[in-house]
């Protein structure tokens, strides 16, 4: 039989879902067998896979000194969306390094849901830009 498959990939997906969702506190994650074991990891993480390349040693330089962190990891939704999910969705152009680094400077929101990124107005462009750089090498 191959039905097995296809219901354990929908409930790792389903727990995903549930994982963006959940935001806030987690009332009622215990009473299902689900938490206890994450997807395996057989894949390297994308810091491992990136971690030599200079455009991310720059970039994170900058965001470690910057206050990104606080609401952005590279492979999971907090505050603001994973790294990831925003390389996934931006190609690597210029257009979209200018565009992604405007709107670290000048905050926004409306892109990922209706949580603003507050404006950055200390950093100039050329820093927003690396730490643009950054995010959209983090592709899987
Ligand atoms: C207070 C929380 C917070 C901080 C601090 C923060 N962000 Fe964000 N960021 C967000 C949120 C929320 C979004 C989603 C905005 C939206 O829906 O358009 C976001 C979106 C983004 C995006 C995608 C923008 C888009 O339009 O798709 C990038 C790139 C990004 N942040 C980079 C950064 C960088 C670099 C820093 C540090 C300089 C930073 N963020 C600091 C909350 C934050």
């Amino acid at each position: 039989m191959k039905i097995r498959k296809p219901i354990t990939l929908g409930l790792a997906a389903l727990a995903g879902i549930a994982f963006a969702c959940g935001g806030g506190g987690e009332q009622q994650s215990s009473e299902s067998s689900a938490s206890s074991t994450p997807a395996p990891a057989k894949e390297i993480s994308l810091e491992e896979k990136y971690q030599d390349d200079p455009i991310y040693i720059k970039g994170l330089e900058k965001i470690k000194a910057s206050d990104c962190q606080s609401c952005h990891m590279v492979e999971r939704k907090i505050v603001g969306p994973s790294y990831a999910e925003v390389a996934a969705k931006y190609e690597t152009t210029d257009e979209n390094i200018d565009m992604l680094a405007q709107k670290v400077i000048n905050g926004g929101v409306g892109n990922w849901g209706e949580v603003p990124m507050p404006a950055h107005p200390g950093l100039s462009e050329e820093d927003a830009k690396d730490m643009v750089k950054y995010v959209l090498l983090l592709k899987k």
